[in-house]
């Protein structure tokens, strides 16, 4: 993909829905007592992987122009061959959660960059609740023995990942007892908020601690996705690196352990502010809108850090992107997770950030960039990773002249519309 500077991005949208919040919905309206009907849901490649991986285990799912209705009642059958997550963390992670509570024996498998992502975080804890998970080195494939009868466990998680949270929480309802996964830092909370949203008490308390008591069964019922706010993310940093920009962003998500790089954008000299707040299964939504330019304010280093990490964790290469346009530049630590991501997006990041003529420091765990930095049109790698890929597509359209994304194509694991969307709203 070549992209040309930009003069602004003008506009108003709607965004088809949350990734992380499909993944859930479908699983959940999959084991559901009830029929169910999912709105708006994500049309990432990944969230397709979670579809044909229930299909496989014999749930029904009529797919009526992105409108899903899952019938209730459904029951989990042995697949008949392994189940291809292709390069959906989410997928293999939360649905070894859920396979570790039946009695079936299921292959998980990967496409080459899930296969090098680490699993052992998830192995752990479901064999401690009693399932059997072969892998090859902490890693998938992941053959996994399951069991309805799992044992409740109290878990702290060594790492902030919303992905382990979930396999536990989606265990705990196949366990006769109490779960609790304990949690460091506050990580995405979907999960807890559908279950809550779908009959499922999950109690969140003050010491970072979710609880739930099994066995326990989802009721069913209606979700409209709201827009996912990751996507949004890039589309809001072009407006906001663009002077004379005007954006509107209607029925997007709004969850505050997701929209954290809002804040942040604003903190750092962003004109941002959100409206319409509403919610739907318990998931805030509402507008972001957004005017081009940056007030220039104190010339300190801007940190990224510790307990603001999980909340940012997808937006980080993107924050990287914008802060190399911030006087005083920013700095980014606690944030060896992106080491393991669909690339090492710390290297990654790094790379094509000074490829592009910026000035970037790179630490085991995060980065701190000079700015502001006058970027030059480049050959990006995207090195197969979606954000990655995006995240320099807003860089191109800040630098001088023009850049050539390679493997551009992989945006469609969160967002096959990116492209399009963006030309659309680009005015140069
Ligand atoms: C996700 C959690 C995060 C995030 C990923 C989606 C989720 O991963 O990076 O894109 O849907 O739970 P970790 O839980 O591994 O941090």
């Amino acid at each position: 993909m070549r992209l040309l500077p930009a003069n602004s991005i003008k506009g108003q949208l709607r965004l088809p829905g949350d990734k992380s919040i499909s993944h859930r919905a479908a699983l959940i309206a999959a084991l559901a007592s009830n029929s169910s009907e999912i709105s708006n849901f994500s049309t990432a490649r990944d969230c397709a992987s979670t579809l044909s991986c229930l299909r496989e285990l014999g749930i029904s799912i009529e797919d009526k122009k992105g409108q899903l209705f899952f019938p209730g009642g459904q029951i989990l059958v042995p697949p008949n061959k392994p189940l291809d997550c292709g390069n959906s963390g989410s997928t293999l992670r939360i649905l070894a959660g859920v396979l570790a509570g039946y009695d079936l024996s299921v292959e998980l498998i990967g496409d080459e960059s899930l296969s090098a992502r680490p699993m052992r975080r998830i192995i752990e804890p479901l064999e401690l609740m009693g399932a059997k998970i072969e892998s090859f080195d902490g890693k998938a494939p992941l053959k996994i023995q399951g069991s309805s009868k799992l044992t409740p466990i109290t878990y702290k998680l060594p790492i902030a990942s919303a992905q382990v949270k979930s396999a536990i929480l989606f265990a705990g309802l196949n366990a006769n007892g109490r779960t609790t996964v304990i949690e460091t830092s506050q990580s995405r909370d979907h999960t807890e908020r559908l279950f809550n949203g779908f009959g499922v008490p999950v109690k969140t308390n003050a010491d970072l601690s979710v609880t739930l008591d099994g066995p326990a069964r989802f009721t069913g019922g209606s979700i409209t996705i709201p827009g996912d706010v990751s996507s949004a993310a890039y589309f809001v940093a072009a407006a906001m690196l663009l002077r004379e920009s005007e954006l509107t962003i209607e029925d997007v998500g709004l969850n505050p352990t997701r929209a954290a790089f809002l804040s942040v954008l604003s903190s750092w000299g962003g004109n941002l502010s959100t409206a319409d707040l509403q919610t739907d299964r318990n998931e805030p939504y509402g507008t972001i809108k957004v005017r081009g330019g940056i007030t220039e304010n104190a010339e300190d280093k801007r940190v990224l850090s510790r307990a603001m990490i999980p909340s940012l964790i997808d937006e980080l290469p993107l924050l990287a992107v914008v802060g190399s346009q911030i006087r005083g530049g920013i700095l980014i630590r606690d944030a060896g997770e992106l080491r393991h991501k669909e690339s090492d997006r710390l290297a990654t990041t790094a790379m094509n950030l000074r490829a592009m003529g910026a000035e970037v420091e790179e630490f085991e765990d995060g980065l701190a960039v000079s700015g502001p930095a006058r970027l030059r049109g480049a050959r990006i790698d995207a090195h197969g990773d979606h954000r990655i890929a995006m995240a320099f597509s807003i860089a191109a359209l800040i630098a001088d002249c023009e850049t050539e994304i390679e493997g551009s194509e992989c945006v469609a694991i969160s967002f096959p519309e990116f492209f399009g969307l963006l030309e659309s709203l680009t005015v140069r």
